[in-house]
């Protein structure tokens, strides 16, 4: 099984998003990546890396990519953060095959709100987030 988180830097939410699911089922492969070039080649924002290392999950190896088309095809599920990763992920979509494989981080396709501009709360806040999201993701690959 592979996974691929996406948001919009791939520097915050989605590398996060990453870490915690490797910790968790060190065998599927997992990738994340930003819908915008904004950050491309850029290690994980400090504050977030900062979040992580609480937790001894280690992003600071991590290093910025662009979402792209082929990702489609070598992902099974494509986890996006919030409703304006979710509408540019799913414009690159060209078959029903690939927009199926695309779903929401979050129950009834809830925000991961965007924690770049605010404080260290909202790093806090997208640490228990993502975390139960990761465990209901892999609760949902095991029942399968
Ligand atoms: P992310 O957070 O999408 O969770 O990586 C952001 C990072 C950077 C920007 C926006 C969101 N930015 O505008 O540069």
């Amino acid at each position: 099984m592979k996974i691929l988180f996406v948001c919009l830097g791939n520097i915050c939410r989605s590398p996060l998003a990453e870490g915690i699911l490797r910790k968790l089922a060190p065998k599927l492969e997992i990738d994340s990546a930003g819908t915008s070039n904004f950050h491309i080649g850029s290690q994980p924002d400090y504050r977030m890396i900062e979040t992580a290392r609480n937790r001894d999950i280690d992003i600071s190896g991590l290093s910025a990519r662009q979402f792209k088309t082929n990702d489609f095809d070598y992902f099974d599920k494509i986890v996006v953060m919030d409703a304006a990763n979710y509408k540019d992920v799913m414009s690159l979509a060209k078959t029903e095959l690939q927009k199926d494989k695309v779903i929401f981080a979050l129950e009834n396709d809830e925000d991961v709100p965007d924690p770049y501009f605010g404080g260290k709360q909202g790093f806090e806040k997208v640490y228990h987030l993502l975390f139960n999201s990761c465990q209901q993701i892999l609760d949902s690959i095991e029942k399968r």
